[in-house]
């Protein structure tokens, strides 16, 4: 049963591309297999994070697994955790297939997910936290640091915005076209969503967002694109 006030942000019926849908969940990997190498980053991350097979991670907003799985093939423990139930499903059942017994499968979100085992060595975020409006991401944000043991992780990766707002309209066009050219009309009309009804936000926002979350921002990395990375540390 829901107990949340009237007020509180419904981060299950999130805003922008509906991934409870299982069509969309079906072609989520194909599409973003065209444009994004998950081995290679998820490599880096780990290296980056100095991961081993001693560590326990929390992937959050982790959609099919992409990352989860890589990264329970290299430590301890990962919990897979989102608001879409068919997305669990898929992610689970390619678990299964990969032989891999150690990913737990969490439905909740950065609102709402309770971390009730030992604080985490890490938590990672792949293309997530932009469903929620800023409030609700520094909200969303605080309860990470608390789910972390101290000198733990956070590996942040997402679409933000430059705050230099001079030829925006030509940096969408341009990014629709790629995402067209990349993979197909369908994958450029959720870009278009994503612009329109989703809350990436700005830069300088984010960096703001995780400071006063109680992080310690290690690195921060924009590049190409609209891509950001945030490699941050609890103290
Ligand atoms: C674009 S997908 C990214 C999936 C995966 N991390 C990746 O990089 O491929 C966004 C995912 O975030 C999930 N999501 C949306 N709102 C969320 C929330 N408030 N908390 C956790 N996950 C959320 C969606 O269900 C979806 O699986």
């Amino acid at each position: 049963m829901n107990t949340n006030p009237a007020w509180f942000y419904n981060e299950i019926q999130h805003s922008g591309v509906d991934y409870s849908d299982p069509a969309q969940v079906a072609v989520y990997d194909q599409r973003h297999e065209k444009f994004r190498d998950y081995e290679k980053t998820t490599a880096a991350v780990i290296q980056r994070l100095a991961l081993g097979p001693e560590h326990t991670v929390i992937d959050i907003g982790a959609g099919t697994g992409a990352f989860a799985l890589h990264i329970a093939r290299r430590c301890k423990w990962v919990y897979a955790v989102d608001v879409s139930q068919a997305m669990l499903a898929y992610a689970r059942q390619k678990a299964e297939r990969a032989g891999l017994h150690n990913v737990s499968f969490c439905h909740g979100g950065f609102l709402s997910y309770e971390h009730t085992c030992e604080p985490a060595d890490a938590i990672v975020s792949a293309a997530a936290l932009h469903h929620l409006p800023d409030f609700w991401k520094q909200v969303g944000l605080r309860r990470l640091t608390a789910m972390l043991k101290p000198g733990g992780k956070f590996y942040l990766f997402d679409i933000v915005f430059p705050g230099d707002l001079d030829g925006y309209e030509a940096r969408f066009d341009a990014w629709e076209q790629d995402i067209r050219e990349k993979t197909n009309v369908e994958f450029a009309a959720e870009v278009a969503t994503h612009i329109r009804d989703e809350y990436s936000t700005f830069d300088w926002v984010m960096e703001a967002l995780l400071e006063r979350a109680g992080f310690q921002i290690d690195a921060a990395e924009y590049g190409e694109g609209f891509g950001a990375t945030y490699i941050c540390t609890r103290p």
